[in-house]
């Protein structure tokens, strides 16, 4: 049996903070689990974007339990203060979901002077993750789920040279090596927790391809008619061959919900770009143990983070 929305647990009680709940498969995420009883922190970093996607939550779950949580993953000092006021306000996070993304944008660096999509979509989730194991580690059974692409598969990652913006800029390189970073940490990750003999399970999900913002918004930020029209194009390529952004969402609901997920597991659609979530295998470049623990301890380099659960 395909695994659907009510296949999620009852989640009374728990509390689970899903980055970039804004719009697409982190709005979706948010709207499934708060259905479910879980108390969802919307770690976003746009206001009125947060407003709308709360009403929206709010007239499918009229009693849905939710608290936004200022988060520009952009800026490391951002995400430092979004620890300290987890920190402050919650003495157990049950489930983190790294989902925010942006994807095909144009030459920008973050607040750090990291490549924007290395920064956002690794680097950033990273410094997160780190600051909040402790909260997560204080939870009965907590996991961390990091949302990575089909595209990591054309990924490459010099630990090296992390980060770094590349000169000529080529946007769907540095997407592809920020998605295979995701599943790089997510294997290095996963094998510091159990050398730790912690009980945090870290898990990858990916959607296959789904009807949200993120291929129009990316390439659109490079203004101009061809950035404009480049980006009509994505749109419209998406709208015809895309699911829906509920479904492509199911990847990411099941591995932070479903009691089976094991650590370092990857999930995604049964179907490769659709279908019903199921376990996967990463792609071979992401199996490399040695270049996931140079990743891991480059990117804690980086950030100033260490991961540790006490
Ligand atoms: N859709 C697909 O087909 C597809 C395929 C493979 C992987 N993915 C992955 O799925 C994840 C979610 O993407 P989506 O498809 O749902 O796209 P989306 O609708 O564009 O949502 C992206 C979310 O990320 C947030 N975000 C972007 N930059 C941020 C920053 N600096 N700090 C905090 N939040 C930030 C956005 O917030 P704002 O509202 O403030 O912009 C938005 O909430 C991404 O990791 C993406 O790589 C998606």
């Amino acid at each position: 049996m395909a695994f659907t929305e009510d296949d999620v647990p009852d989640l009374t009680g728990r509390t689970v903070l899903v980055t970039g709940a804004s719009s697409g498969l982190g709005l979706e995420n948010a709207r499934a689990l708060a259905r479910r009883g879980a108390h969802v922190v919307l770690a976003t970093r746009d206001p009125d974007r947060t407003a709308t996607a709360t009403a929206r939550i709010q007239r499918a779950v009229p009693d849905a339990s939710l608290e936004h949580l200022p988060l520009d993953l952009a800026d490391l000092a951002s995400v430092r203060g979004a620890v300290a006021a987890m920190r402050a306000q919650h003495d157990r996070l049950d489930v983190l979901i790294a989902n925010a993304g942006v994807m095909g944008t144009p030459a920008r660096t973050t607040v750090d002077g990291f490549e924007l999509q290395m920064g956002v979509n690794h680097l950033g989730h990273a410094a997160l993750v780190a600051g909040l194991l402790p909260l997560l580690a204080a939870a009965p059974r907590p996991r961390v789920v990091v949302v990575t692409s089909e595209m990591a598969r054309a990924g490459q990652v010099d630990p090296a040279t992390l980060g770094r913006p590349a000169v000529p800029h080529r946007p769907w390189r540095a997407y592809a090596a920020s998605k295979l970073a995701n599943l790089l940490y997510t294997a290095a990750l996963a094998e510091r927790l159990a050398q730790a003999d912690a009980a945090v399970v870290v898990a990858s999900a990916h959607p296959g391809y789904a009807a949200t913002d993120l291929q129009t918004r990316g390439p659109a930020l490079g203004g101009g008619a061809l950035a404009r029209s480049r980006a009509r194009l994505l749109g419209a390529a998406t709208s015809l061959l895309a699911q829906p952004a509920a479904a492509g969402a199911l990847p990411q609901l099941r591995a932070a919900t479903d009691p089976t997920v094991r650590p370092g597991s990857a999930w995604g659609p049964a179907r490769g770009m659709r279908g019903a979530p199921v376990e996967v295998t990463p792609p071979p470049r992401a199996r490399d143990r040695a270049l996931a623990a140079a990743l891991l301890a480059r990117t804690e380099e980086l950030t100033g983070v260490t991961h540790r659960t006490g």
